[in-house]
């Protein structure tokens, strides 16, 4: 079978994907999406991997080939700043997909315009002059757009699925409306409780866990996520990234002996992610020789080519920076030099070897045992590392190579 038999020619650019194309763009995910279905029939999940994992993008395909039951609404809150403009979105959107009715809409459309002038009337007033006119809060105005989109879905199930949604939550305790997130994930959970027929889907990479911790500092107990199982969404499977990795080099037209062994040395140095593949033949593009083919042992050392100078196109020194953005300022130095020392093996280490070369770091001379396996479980929670066989590792090869290279080898 030739090449171009084999492989569809694939661009490697970042197309914009929706349900109406993800047949088309999205490669593999198959199994994913058909346990996405099955497992959301039995109730709401938690959609959880590392950042630029594929996660949105199976959450496109899931949504064109929803199944008969469901009646599915997505909705990406990375761009909402507040708890009142997520309900106003929200039932933009419902109705924007006809999900629900427009006398609804008008309603929710005269408070949100009362709420913005009141906001308006508000700044920059001196607040003793003006009685602020009453309006509902958002939390009730959540509860009667989630009634109405159940009420649409007659003897379906309505599924609402909100990408991003620790993104917004992050934001919203940033910013100092940590009651608002609060009221949003208590509210969320709320409405699940009392509607047994809505399924929801909370999707991002941010865990929900780091939300909650930071919640904790506010007083919060709650657990608002205990009826959501968390869903996985892992690397491609081998053979989807060898398929995925055959289009992009047929689609860029590369210079290449044999495209099957490229193909998967490509998705093997990407760790099989997606989103790394694309920028591992993006970057063979861009540095491709006329009439010199590649071979399987060049792609492989992509990756090393990169992170022994300062080239990062794939950005995996977020794995580094969002320590310092999410982790309690105690555990930055000691997941720092977990990582370390773990990265120095792929096939990964014993907590006891961890411990003892952990002390040879020098943020890290005192560490205990306990102190490193708490650190240990929270770089699991986020997809860092796992567990095989008593050892941990790296989750993604790539990613070791990248702390190897930039701080594993230095002890820094
Ligand atoms: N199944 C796939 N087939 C082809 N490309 C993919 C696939 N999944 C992800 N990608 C690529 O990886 C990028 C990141 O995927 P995305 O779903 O946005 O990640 P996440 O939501 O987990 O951060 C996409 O823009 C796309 O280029
Ligand atoms: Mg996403």
């Amino acid at each position: 079978m030739s090449a171009s038999e084999k492989y569809i020619p694939v661009e490697a650019r970042f197309a914009s994907v929706d349900e109406s194309n993800a047949e088309t763009f999205v490669i593999g995910r198959d199994q994913c999406v058909k346990s996405f279905w099955d497992t959301l029939k039995s109730g709401s999940i938690r959609v959880l991997a590392e950042r630029r994992m594929g996660k949105t993008w199976v959450l496109h395909l899931a949504l064109a080939r929803k199944p008969e039951w469901s009646l599915p609404l997505f909705f990406n809150a990375e761009k909402i700043d507040s708890a009142p403009q997520f309900v106003w979105e929200l039932n933009k959107e419902l109705h924007k997909k006809k999900l629900i009715t427009g006398t609804w809409f008008n309603t929710v459309d005269k408070w949100f315009d009362q709420f913005r002038r009141t906001i308006q009337m508000i700044q920059g007033q001196n607040l003793g002059k003006f009685t602020i006119p009453k309006i509902d809060p958002w939390e009730s105005l959540l509860h009667h757009t989630c009634n109405e989109f159940v009420k649409h879905a007659r003897e379906k199930n309505p599924v609402l699925i909100i990408d991003e949604l620790p993104y917004l939550l992050d934001k919203l305790i940033k910013s100092k409306y940590q009651s608002d997130a609060i009221q949003l994930i208590d509210n969320l959970r709320d409405i699940r409780h009392a509607n047994p027929n809505i399924r929801m889907v909370f999707c991002g990479s941010l865990g929900l866990h780091v939300v909650l911790s930071q919640l904790k500092e506010y007083g919060y107990t709650g657990t608002p996520f205990n009826d959501m199982p968390p869903f996985d969404v892992p690397p491609l499977e081998k053979d989807q990234g060898r398929y995925l990795a055959g289009c992009l080099l047929l689609g860029e037209k590369l210079p290449l002996t044999d495209i099957d062994s490229v193909a998967i040395a490509v998705s093997e140095a990407g760790s099989y992610v997606p989103f790394y593949i694309q920028h591992i033949v993006k970057w063979m593009r861009s540095n491709s020789i006329p009439d010199k083919p590649w071979l399987p042992q060049d792609a492989l050392s992509i990756p090393d080519i990169w992170f022994k100078s300062n080239d990062d196109p794939a950005e995996i020194s977020y794995y580094d920076s969002r320590l310092d953005s999410y982790y309690p300022v105690d555990l930055v130095d000691k997941a720092r030099s977990a990582l370390n020392v773990i990265s120095r093996e792929k096939e990964g280490m014993t907590l006891d070897d961890i411990v003892n070369l952990a002390r040879h770091q020098p943020k890290t001379l005192n560490c205990d045992m306990e102190q490193c396996s708490r650190v240990l479980d929270i770089l699991h929670k986020d997809h860092y590392i796992t567990m095989q066989n008593d050892r941990w590792r790296f989750k993604l090869d790539i990613v070791r190579k990248w702390w190897w290279n930039k701080r594993g080898k230095y002890g820094v």
